[in-house]
Parts: C-alpha cells; structure tokens; sequence
C-alpha cells in the first residue's frame, strides 16, 4: 500500500445492502480495512434462479444487526471510535436498500455520528483504491449486475460517464445466458467455470456500434445466443455448453477490452482500473491484463473479494464525502435508479 494522507483522519463503518449480500465494513482513511463482513443470501435465491426482492428484504432484516455486531467484534473498536455510519442510497432494490438505511440512521441517531449516502457505484469503483492509490486522470470499466459504464475521473468525486450499455448490463447478460443453459443462480461465476473448459469455436456477434462509441449493447447477442441453440435443439443435435459459455464469454470480453483499451488511449489515463462483479471474470481479467501488458497506464483490477457486493467499498466512497463534509440529513431515502453524480 502506497504513501497517503487524508485530511481528516477517519474511521467509518459502511453498511451495503442493495441485493443479496447483507454487508458491513469498517474502514480507516479510506483505505485500510478494519472488518469486512458479507453474509450472502445466493442459496436461498438459487431455487428461484434469480433475486427475490421480498425474500432479500426478509434476509436484511435478520442478518443486519447480526453483521453490524460481527463486524465491531472484527475491528476490536468502540462506538466511540467511529466517526461517521455510511450506506448505499441506492441504485438497488428498494426493499433491500431500505432495511440498511433504516440500520445507518438508527445508529447514527443513537450513536449520534453523522450518516452519508452512498452510491453503489461509486462504492464499487473505490473498491479499487483498498488496494491500490488512484492516478488522475482514472478510467473505470464498471461491469456489474445492472450496469456497464467506461467512466473518466479527473479527482476523487469525480465521475464523467463517456459510454454506458443501450440494453442489458453484462453481468444481466451472463445471468441470462447461464439460465438458457441451465445453470444455476448466479450464472456468471458458472459460465467463467465452464468456459475454461473449452477454446471457443462457435462465432457470436460483437456490438461495436458506431466508431469512436463508447456504449455498450449486449441484447443482440444475447439473441444470437437463444437462436443458436433453439436451432441445435431442433436440428436434433446436442448443444455443447461449455463451448456455448467459452464463445459467449469470448464475445463480451473482446468488446469490453477493446473499447476500455481505446478509452484510456484517447483519455491519455494513467489509470484504468475495473469494477463491480463481472470484473471477478478470469478471462476478463486476463484479456485486459494481456491489453494492458505493454501500455503506460497501470491496469488494477481488486482481487475477487472486493469486486462483489460488499462494505468495504461504500466506506472507501464514504470517506471521500467525509473530507468534504457532505452528510446526508435523517430524511435519506432509497432510490431504486441513483445517477451517479459527481460531488
Ligand atoms: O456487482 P455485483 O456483485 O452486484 C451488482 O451490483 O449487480 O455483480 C453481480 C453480477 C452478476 O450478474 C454475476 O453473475 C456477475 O456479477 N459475476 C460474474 C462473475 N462473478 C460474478 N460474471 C462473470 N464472471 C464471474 N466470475
Ligand atoms: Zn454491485
């Protein structure tokens, strides 16, 4: 970990309750992690093959004061300790997002700490800096669950989104493909198994869109994913899976690469760095390794722990909000569709 000074010397406790991991973390400056717990609902999900909003928000309501307690017990802290409760605000499902900020604003009532709102997306880019200080100017590849965005940032609070998907978000695009060949919830991590397993042969589309477009389209292929092997099936041949998994993979990354690889030469970054849980890929992770290689930017990529869902991240983004005092007021409220806004 490299040198770093805050400003203001700062220990937050963050809590992440967007989807299905119900999450607490303690953070000091911003970037030293003092207690990271994620307690995970997949199992209970996996039945239905996807989230359950209302089985999430009954998962929060148990696990939250359990995790908030498991994570003090980790840091060894006091309450007096800490000097600020930060949750996600949003984007999310609302019931979830509610059940954490319900939790902030009751500890920040009694505790009596001021409370900040939290992007998730924001949360999931200062992930990155847990491990390893940002260089301005910094591009992001964010690929999770709901978004795909190349994002540029000039200074920390900072984020000028130049490309954004048209239709599905990669991981939506993982998570449905996987379904289409049966894979259990969440199909990501399934499809990434499985295409190790093969060189991929079969040649699926790649949405370049128009030149110089940063934005990202993946429905297309998606589609061309579905037609191939509904017209298998009905040649009465056997789909091969693995292959399926190892071509559709080999599509998104080829274009996530390339465009990220464009994006940080025409931005002349020092930085690129990649987010959320798509970016736990390991063939997305070594192709942009393999890019990056012999370029002058530094590519980061968090280990897979921190690319999830988890704490640690919205306290990293929190402490960015504490430095320049802004605290949200007791009348923080969910918001399902956030923009990601710029301090
Ligand atoms: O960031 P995240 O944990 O939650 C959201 O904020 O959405 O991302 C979840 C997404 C899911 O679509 C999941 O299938 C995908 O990340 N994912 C992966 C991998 N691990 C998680 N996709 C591809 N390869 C993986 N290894
Ligand atoms: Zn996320």
């Amino acid at each position: 970990m490299g040198e770093y000074k805050m400003k203001k010397e700062q220990i937050i406790l963050a809590i992440e309750t967007s989807c299905d991991e119900t999450a607490v973390a303690i953070v000091k400056n911003g970037r030293e992690v003092i207690a990271n717990v994620v307690s995970s609902q997949i199992d209970s999900h996996k039945r239905f093959g996807g989230v359950v909003p209302e089985i999430a928000s009954r998962h929060h309501v148990e696990q939250i004061t359990v995790v908030i307690d498991e994570a003090m017990k980790e840091s060894g802290l006091t309450w007096d300790s800490i000097d600020a409760i930060a949750v996600t605000e949003g984007p999310g499902l609302v019931g979830a997002l509610l059940i954490g900020i319900h939790a902030a604003k009751a500890l920040a009532f009694v505790k009596d700490k001021p409370l900040i709102g939290v992007h998730h997306i924001a949360g999931h880019i200062y992930a990155n800096r847990l491990e390893n200080e940002f260089n301005f100017p910094l591009l992001a590849l964010i690929v999770s669950g709901g978004h795909t965005e190349l994002i540029i940032m000039k200074e920390h609070g900072q984020f000028d989104v130049i490309g954004s998907t048209r239709d599905d978000a990669a991981g939506e695009a993982f998570d449905k493909v996987a379904r289409m060949l049966e894979l259990p919830y969440p199909g990501g991590p399934q499809i990434d198994r499985l295409a190790k397993e093969t060189e991929p042969t079969i040649d699926f589309p790649r949405a370049w869109l128009e030149e110089g477009s940063y934005d990202f389209s993946f429905s297309g292929l998606k589609s061309s994913v579905i037609n191939y092997i509904h017209n298998t099936t009905q040649r009465g041949e056997e789909i091969n899976p693995a292959n399926i998994a190892a071509s559709f993979q080999a599509s998104v990354i080829d274009v996530l690469v390339e465009k990220t690889y464009q994006a940080a030469q025409e931005y002349q970054v020092k930085d690129v760095i990649v987010a959320g849980g798509v970016a736990a890929n390991n063939g997305l992770r070594a192709a942009l390794e393999n890019r990056f290689e012999h370029e002058k930017q530094t590519l980061n990529i968090p280990p897979i722990a921190l690319c999830t869902d988890n704490a640690a991240m919205i306290a990293a983004a929190g402490s960015v909000l504490y430095e320049h005092d802004i605290f949200s007021s007791m009348n923080l409220n969910a918001h399902p569709s956030l923009p990601l806004s710029s301090i």
